[in-house]
């Protein structure tokens, strides 16, 4: 038997609604945003991550899908969104566009050739938001703010902002220096790759998976201390937007992400479910002003923030939210003879089409097998159709819950559901009026009618 790869997955059944729904929020939320869809290459030239994700980050030397083509180019699977839009902003200069910033979305899958363990996969899905054009701190507040939105439009409860600011180039030279003294005298305590980061790019010390213990890594210089001004004042605007659109964080001055391009503010939300594991970012962003002009762009100051859909939907599953997913149907047709199947697939079509859920059997059962099928699909109607009723122009529907059954004349049959789903719905609610408030509460309509 062929299996799948490791660290992929086969998102099916339940699992796949989930995804589907929080893809549904997603779109939603983007448009009270006002971002618009992008979707670029899955695959694009290696050197684009190269030379925009960075050389020495994980992502890049360990972890890519790499292969050339045949004609011989030098091709990488995307590891991440930020570079593909950037080239793709370049390309087809957006920049030009009047209405800058140019604010986009996407959703797809990307590779990243990790050890395979939960919440860390190799195939893996990012909905991700880049606004480019924009140096505003209001647009770094904006992102977050989005992204906080989100899980709790999903209903999560638990997480918090882990926010930083690596400052701007100056800030950082000064920072880059204060980490090769610090980790200079101690260097031979460290993997060979940290000996190599040291010279070419001490802050990715700071993430190393296998150095992660080490208890100088604990009491290693912070950004914080390394801002100069500007960067500094830069950092407080951002805070006092988020303060402003009641968005609470926690300043940690050990995010320093572990990507490249960089600068400025950088965030990461967690998760906090119990049972999450290690992995528990569901996002993360920050602000990269040089990089598009480092991919030979002009320069843009940018920002945005991608979060991992199965991280996600691992949260809601964990914290137990329940979440509107449709697990019924409203109708099962069901047939014996040939006749009666050739009404099943009229009749299913024109109630589709009405925009009712229609079931109706595919696979040879008899009547008995039928009515369990309609079980399984948690049927809230069935009908049996049968040619008498037909030359009359009628079908039997049954409730399934009451079990109460009414004999319809097919010209009003979409009436009928409609006004019977409608009023399985009302039965539903909170309370007896239909107020539709959650949990206890003074019912308002009774209140009107007193
Ligand atoms: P990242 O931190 O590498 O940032 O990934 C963002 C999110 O993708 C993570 O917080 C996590 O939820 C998910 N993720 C990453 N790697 C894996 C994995 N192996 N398995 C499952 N989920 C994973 C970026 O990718 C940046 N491009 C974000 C960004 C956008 N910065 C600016 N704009």
């Amino acid at each position: 038997m062929i299996q799948r790869q490791k660290g992929c997955h086969d998102i099916y059944g339940r699992e796949a609604k989930v995804w589907k729904f929080v893809e549904s929020v997603i779109d939603a939320l983007m448009e009270k945003y006002h971002y618009n869809y992008i979707r670029t290459p899955l695959f694009e030239a290696s050197e684009l991550f190269h030379r925009g994700v960075g050389e020495t980050t994980d992502i890049v030397t360990k972890e890519s899908y790499d292969f050339v083509d045949k004609g011989g180019r030098n091709i990488t699977l995307r590891p991440e969104g930020t570079a593909g839009v950037v080239r793709s902003f370049i390309e087809n200069k957006m920049y030009g566009d009047p209405s800058q910033p140019v604010k986009v979305y996407y959703n797809g899958t990307m590779y990243r050739y990790e050890r395979p363990q939960s919440g860390r996969d190799r195939e893996l899905t990012q909905f991700g938001v880049e606004i480019l054009g924009s140096d505003d701190p209001l647009s770094d507040a904006e992102v977050i703010s989005l992204a906080v939105n989100l899980y709790k439009m999903l209903g999560l409860k638990e997480i918090k902002v882990n926010l930083n600011s690596l400052g701007d180039k100056e800030s950082r030279m000064a920072y880059r220096e204060a980490l090769i003294d610090y980790f200079k005298p101690h260097i031979d305590e460290f993997c060979e790759d940290c000996k190599v980061r040291l010279e070419k790019n001490p802050l990715r010390i700071l993430d190393c998976k296998v150095d992660a213990d080490n208890p100088l890594l604990k009491n290693a210089p912070k950004t914080l201390d390394y801002l100069n001004e500007e960067s500094r004042d830069r950092f407080e605007k951002v805070q006092e937007y988020l303060d402003i659109m009641q968005i609470s964080y926690e300043i940690n001055p050990s995010i320093v992400r572990g990507l490249d391009y960089y600068n400025h503010t950088v965030f990461e939300i967690e998760a906090k479910v119990e049972g999450f594991g290690s992995n528990n970012v569901l996002g993360a962003g920050g602000r990269y002003n040089g990089l598009v002009d480092q991919l030979d762009g002009p320069e843009t100051p940018c920002v945005g923030f991608a979060t991992g859909i199965g991280r996600l939907v691992m949260a809601l599953e964990l914290e137990q939210v329940k979440l509107p997913i449709v697990e019924d149907i409203d109708l099962f047709l069901m047939y014996v003879n040939e006749e009666e199947k050739k009404y099943a697939a009229y009749l299913a079509q024109e109630l589709r089409m009405a925009g009712f859920i229609v079931e109706t059997e595919y696979t040879g059962r008899g009547l008995k097998g039928q009515f369990k099928q309609a079980d399984r699909y948690h049927a809230k109607f069935t009908c049996v159709l049968n040619s008498e009723d037909l030359n009359n122009n009628e079908v039997k529907i049954k409730n399934n819950k009451t079990k109460q059954e009414d004999l319809i004349n097919l010209d009003v049959i979409i009436y009928y559901l409609d006004e019977m789903i409608h009023s399985m719905e009302d039965d539903e609610d909170c309370c007896e009026c239909g107020c539709h408030q959650e949990g206890e509460h003074e019912c308002h309509c009774k209140k009107e009618e007193e």
